[in-house]
């Protein structure tokens, strides 16, 4: 008969056991000094070993040659015990046993001498669900248990036990088994079994388990039905509807890009290709907590459940988010996976969702910088516009009418035409000359359509601006709407307008600064309030 690996690989001996140290270590000493207690509550995460732990006790203490921390395995009450087979170890599942009936026979059983071993031993499982009444039975045989009982209580929810049981038994919390332990745990069981496993195939089921040794053992089970005796990532992931490092990266990569669009295809596959959308937002929500884990900390192999090769993957993509983004990133991610548990049109809460990641990564951009500008523009601080590119996402376009000396800024447009003329660039004497060109404190700013870029070398304009002004020029080229007027501006912007308000808005040190503070950002409009 076929046993799932779960029930085949169940630990005899604490030696198999892997993680929970501290329950062993502890177990093993007073079995050694036998200082036995009669109530033993094991709580924790499910299938991490409770029951487990419970059974290897029960033998520890009945085994011929015991009590011993390492049962024989061969005699009657080890073998027996290990079947679930032996009188004197009773388990009950207060799961489907919570009425006060069987607690009052339990009550009755425990006053009998063990029937072969030394002890009596009740392994009570999901002990939470028992009932008041069963609770208040078993407490008075706790009260005053016979030398020979030994209660053990196997819950998930500590906290439902009541205080008066709980204040008569040893706690033990169970925890959850780290990643390469179960790892390496499934490594050996898949070297039993004869089955090929790759490391990736291994990290997946791992990584569904999410420290339950038992879920992990179950998607193992599952992988084998499905794969056959050679299990790959691809396939294991698709089976758990798990994704691979470089699908959830491209979410990623579309953040950094803020590429909205990059967003609406990957949903877009996701449907096509009859993903679980749950399970991709769920997986979302881990990727985004390693790579802050990993920006915080680290490739760490404690704290990042994952092979090393991804872990370094995380921590690379990690590096081009702040910790600021990331821990936003994860928190949406929270709320996406919570939202879409109730959804009824997940793939439109799954497109807000991601969409919204993008703009939070942008509007706190733009939120940290305006605070860093200081408070004192209030309402007639310049206000960024936002665009859909981040590249353009940043580009101010200032709405305060800049005082600056009038003149100024055609003297400068002319006396570097003049030059550029002398040098004969035509090519930058043409870009030029559709450019706003301002002059203030030894720079030179201009402001020049994107089609003219090209012609508008720093180093010939330089030059040009030496000859110019007699002297050494920082020279400093932007792509702007230039002197033209834009095409389709809404706003009232005439030519002249435009070669005058737009290089002495240019000149102004609020935008100068917004220039700073959002490095490769452009001026698209200057509008002149004055009209
Ligand atoms: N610490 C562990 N070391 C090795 N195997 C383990 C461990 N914990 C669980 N397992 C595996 O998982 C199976 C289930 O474990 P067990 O029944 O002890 O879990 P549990 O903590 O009692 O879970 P539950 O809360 O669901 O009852 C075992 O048969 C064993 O194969
Ligand atoms: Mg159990
Ligand atoms: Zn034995």
């Amino acid at each position: 008969m076929y046993q799932v690996i779960a029930r085949k690989y169940r630990p005899q001996t604490f030696a198999e056991l892997i993680g929970q140290e501290h329950v062993r270590a502890t177990v093993e000493n007073a079995i050694a000094q036998r200082r036995i207690a009669h109530g033993y509550i094991f709580s924790g995460q499910r299938g991490t070993g409770k029951t487990t732990v419970a059974r290897i006790l029960a033998r520890c203490l009945n085994c011929v040659d015991g009590p011993a921390a390492t049962p024989c395995g061969v005699c009657a009450s080890c073998t027996e015990t290990a079947n679930g087979a032996s009188v004197d170890v009773i388990e009950i599942d207060a799961a489907s046993n919570r009425g006060i009936n069987e607690m009052r026979e339990l009550r009755e059983n425990v006053r009998y001498r063990p029937a072969r071993d030394r002890y009596k031993v009740f392994i009570i499982d999901e002990a939470h669900q028992i009932t008041n009444e069963a609770f208040n039975a078993l407490l008075k045989t706790l009260e005053e248990p016979p030398e020979w009982a030994v209660f053990v209580l196997c819950t998930t929810e500590a906290h439902k036990i009541p205080a008066t049981i709980a204040s008569r038994c040893q706690q033990f919390q169970f925890r959850q088994v780290s990643f390469e332990e179960v790892v390496g745990r499934m490594a050996w069981i898949c070297g039993q079994e004869g089955i090929e496993a790759d490391s990736e195939a291994l990290a997946a089921l791992a990584q569904a388990g999410e420290g339950s040794v038992r879920d992990s053992l179950s998607a193992l089970d599952q992988a084998i039905a499905c794969c056959g005796n050679k299990l790959e990532a691809v396939q294991v992931r698709e089976l758990l509807g798990m994704f691979s490092l470089e699908a959830m990266g491209r979410t990623a990569a579309a953040l950094k890009a803020g590429d909205a669009r990059a967003m609406l295809d990957i949903v877009m596959e996701l449907e096509r290709d009859g993903r679980n959308l749950q399970h991709f937002s769920r997986e979302l929500s881990r990727y985004f907590r390693n790579l802050l884990v990993a920006r915080v900390a680290g490739p760490e192999p404690r704290l990042i459940s994952a092979t090393a090769g991804e872990r370094d993957r995380l921590a690379d993509t990690a590096q081009l988010f702040s910790e600021e983004d990331l821990t936003r990133y994860l928190q949406l991610s929270l709320d996406l996976f919570r939202d879409l548990q109730y959804s009824l049109q997940p793939r439109l809460q799954l497109e807000l969702g991601l969409l919204r990641m993008i703009h939070a990564g942008r509007m706190v951009e733009v939120e940290e910088a305006l605070a860093s500008l200081g408070g004192g523009g209030g309402a007639e601080a310049p206000k960024p516009a936002l665009n859909n590119k981040k590249t353009e996402a940043a580009g101010p376009a200032p709405v305060a009418p800049p005082v600056a000396p009038r003149g100024m800024a055609g003297d400068a447009k002319a006396k570097m035409l003049a030059a550029l003329e002398e040098l004969k660039m035509q090519f930058t004497v043409d870009a030029v000359s559709h450019s706003a060109v301002t002059e203030s404190g030894g720079e030179l700013v201009f402001v020049t359509p994107a089609a003219f870029r090209i012609a508008m070398s720093e180093k010939d304009l330089a030059r040009a601006a030496e000859k110019a002004f007699g002297r050494a020029m920082r020279v400093k080229v932007t792509i702007g709407e230039g002197s033209a007027p834009a095409a389709g501006e809404t706003v009232k912007a005439t030519a002249m307008e435009a070669s005058d308000a737009a290089p002495r808005a240019l000149a102004h040190p609020e935008v100068k600064r917004f220039q700073e503070a959002f490095p490769g950002a452009q001026v698209r409009a200057v509008r002149d309030l004055k009209e």
